[in-house]
């Protein structure tokens, strides 16, 4: 009996309209464009309306997938997992605002693994998908980062960034879809990078309880040694080496740490999904948002073999390989 593959048969992406560029911070706070330029590659980033919430967000995300895949890619999803650092409250989930805005006959859940979340997300949905129980899942990356950020702290509020990524997850042939998934978690760096508040919706203007701290050279260690370790792993268990992935799109947090990992895994420049310098961090959309443009760019094809990886909060890790096509 041949067994059933997941794998992606429609992504869309969304990023706010409203741009914060280096030059804009250097107005706010004591920092340039070139210490942000040469620390982490970032030049500007979208950043969320006042008025404009993660499901917002997310919802923009999947009207880019409609208009690029015809709302016909919407039939028959049962479920909507949202990837939210950032959800709009604790309850209802974003998830749940997600599935009333297209009507959809589906259970809807928020999903809380920081960056890899939207990797997280993809691990369940193949999961449900390739066991039967579902046919058709919609994952989203959706985050409203900057509505967390302490804007009085300039080494993390130069980092993040707004933005969502929606795919949906269905079964497809056996040669495509998700070759291999890697996730972990080590809740003993839990105190270097935290958010102790719930939810971002705030219409009558109440202040957060707290910010979002990093400590951001011990996330930098981490990140350095959990793209290599996973995104190895990852390769080894769809059975290829660095060499065969024809493109590697890793979380886009930091160039110098993107460029750390491209090296261990001996991939040339020209095989790496860079859109830091756009978007800034943005969290669990920053996968699915460096995908789209990726693909937007021509430089995805049918068959390639693609090396997924994110690292974050918690601290979790996830890396994957997906072979493209099969819609
Ligand atoms: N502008 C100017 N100077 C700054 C700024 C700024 N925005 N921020 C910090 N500095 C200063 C510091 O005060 C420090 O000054 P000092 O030497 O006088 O004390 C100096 O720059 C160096 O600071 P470091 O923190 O050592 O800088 P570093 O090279 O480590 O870069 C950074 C900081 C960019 C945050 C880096 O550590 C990093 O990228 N870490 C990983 C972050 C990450 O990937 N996070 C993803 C988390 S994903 C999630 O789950 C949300």
């Amino acid at each position: 009996m041949t067994k059933t593959r997941a794998g992606l048969t429609a992504l869309g992406a969304y990023a706010p309209e409203q741009i914060l560029t280096n030059e804009d911070l250097e107005k706010m706070m004591d920092t340039t464009d070139e210490w942000i330029v040469t620390r982490t590659g970032i030049r500007r980033r979208h950043i969320a309306a006042e008025d404009e919430y993660t499901s917002d967000l997310a919802v923009r995300s999947v009207h880019n997938l409609v208009e690029r895949h015809g709302r016909e890619a919407l039939d028959g999803v049962s479920m909507v997992i949202v990837a939210t650092n950032t959800p709009d409250a604790l309850f209802p989930s974003t998830a749940a605002l997600v599935q009333d805005a297209f009507g959809l006959k589906a259970a809807a859940f928020d999903l809380l693994a920081a960056c890899p979340g939207w990797l997280y997300g993809l691990d369940v949905a193949a999961g449900l998908v390739e066991a039967g129980r579902h046919e058709k899942v919609l994952v989203i990356g959706a985050e409203a980062l900057t509505k967390i950020v302490d804007w009085e702290d300039r080494s993390t509020a130069v980092l993040f960034g707004d933005g969502a990524g929606a795919a949906v997850v269905e079964a497809v042939p056996e040669r495509y879809g998700l070759k291999s998934m890697v996730t972990g978690a080590d809740g003993s760096g839990a105190r270097h990078l935290h958010h102790r508040s719930i939810g971002t919706r705030l219409p009558d203007g109440t202040e957060l309880a707290d910010s979002l701290y990093m400590n951001g050279r011990e996330v930098f260690k981490f990140a350095v040694r959990v793209m290599e370790t996973s995104t190895l792993e990852a390769v080894e268990k769809a059975g290829l080496k660095p060499a065969d992935i024809s493109l590697f799109v890793p979380h886009q947090a930091n160039l110098r740490i993107i460029d750390a990992a491209r090296q261990k895994l001996g991939l040339e420049m020209d095989r790496v999904v860079v859109t830091v310098d756009e978007y800034g961090n943005n969290s669990t959309a920053s996968i699915p948002l460096a995908l789209r443009s990726a693909l937007d760019e021509g430089r995805i094809e049918d068959g390639d073999d693609l090396l997924l990886v994110s690292f974050g909060a918690g601290l979790t890790w996830a890396a994957c390989v997906l072979t493209w096509g099969g819609a």
